[in-house]
């Protein structure tokens, strides 16, 4: 850079349904908590961070799972924490009230046994000003089909967002199951439901020994859990491959949202290439709470330099890139 020269600056907003957010960067579900604790962490980089999607809510409490409850793998990080939570009446009670103090677009996530679960969450939250949308947890056994994951469904996960979309006043996300045969078929059903945004996709089934005792022992207090980090990334990558290209196939208009092991800035330049609308970071988080800094900086770099290889402003925009590889990813 010659002496004088100005950088140009990037613009890092994307329009995520009704919200515009300031940087694709959204923080996921069960790692941020309910925002309050980053308050607390000193130069937390907010200003990175577009959203924020609250730990999933129940109908009831729930106690969770026993522990240890998370544990760390080769190139990830497995998780069994069962959803431990006060349930919907202490979350309307002490948490709804404070949710405006926090620094950026709150969305709040709810996750049901029944269908009818879900339709009692999302009325419950229509009182609360704090909330921009709902996030459905659709990776969630359906005990009026024995349990079958309502994710894995398109029957079930389309029933549930349509209940979703009756009884909540607001954008509807709907967060997919990495377990469907069939992810495109299940983000299809969603979107047809009213779905506004599809959040692909929750953690992987897996789990671990501690070799270290003999006979080895499992590194997760409920046995099986879920994978997430940078092990998942490229099976996520191709689940928001093969809905985008579904949803652009019938002309929904609903988008896509990526989750799944970001760890760098050109984790997120992947996936909206390749159609999504934003990304959410989660067990980044949890490694380095400052991440979103850097993911920031990480993006502006890379768009500095599409901006200067391809000579065009529009390479400044972020949402510029949003689907820019579909074209090369036709088989
Ligand atoms: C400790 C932990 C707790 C989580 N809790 C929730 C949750 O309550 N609801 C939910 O939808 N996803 C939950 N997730 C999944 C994350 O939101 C995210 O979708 C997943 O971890 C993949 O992203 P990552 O690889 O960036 O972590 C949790 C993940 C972790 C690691």
């Amino acid at each position: 850079m010659e002496l004088g020269s100005k950088v140009p600056k990037v613009d890092l907003s994307v329009q995520v349904g009704k919200l515009t957010l300031r940087t694709p960067i959204i923080l996921a579900s069960g790692c941020c908590g309910y925002g309050f604790e980053l308050l607390r962490v000193n130069d937390f980089p907010w200003e990175d961070v577009g959203a924020l999607v609250l730990k999933s809510i129940t109908v009831k409490p729930r106690v969770g799972k026993p522990p240890p409850r998370v544990a760390e793998v080769t190139a990830g990080m497995l998780n069994a924490i069962g959803v431990q939570n006060e349930g919907i009446g202490a979350f309307m009670e002490r948490i709804a009230p404070r949710l405006a103090e926090l620094p950026c677009a709150v969305i709040a996530s709810i996750i049901g046994t029944t269908k009818e679960e879900y339709a009692v969450l999302a009325n419950a939250l229509n009182g609360c000003s704090g909330i921009a949308a709902i996030e459905v947890n659709i990776s969630s056994p359906n005990i009026e089909r024995g349990g079958i994951e309502f994710g894995v469904d398109p029957k079930a996960a389309g029933e549930v967002t349509e209940l979703v979309r009756r009884n909540w006043n607001g954008d509807v996300w709907v967060k997919l199951s990495p377990n469907a045969h069939d992810i495109a078929l299940i983000a299809q059903s969603c979107s047809d439901a009213g779905a506004d945004i599809l959040v692909l996709t929750n953690t992987v089934p897996a789990m671990g020994l501690d070799v270290r005792s003999f006979p080895p022992k499992p590194l997760l207090g409920a046995v099986v859990g879920g994978l997430s980090g940078p092990a998942i990334k490229p099976i996520v990558l191709r689940k928001v491959y093969e809905a985008v290209r579904r949803l652009r196939q019938i002309g929904a208009k609903a988008q896509v949202v990526a989750s799944g092991g970001i760890w760098r800035a050109q984790d997120i330049v992947e996936y909206l290439s390749v159609g999504a609308t934003a990304v959410q970071v989660g067990t980044l988080l949890l490694h380095d709470v400052h991440a979103p800094r850097k993911l920031r900086t990480g993006l502006e770099e890379y768009a500095l330099w599409v901006h200067k290889l391809m000579n065009d402003e529009k390479w400044l925009r972020i949402s510029s890139y949003i689907g820019c590889a579909l074209g090369a990813c036709e088989p």
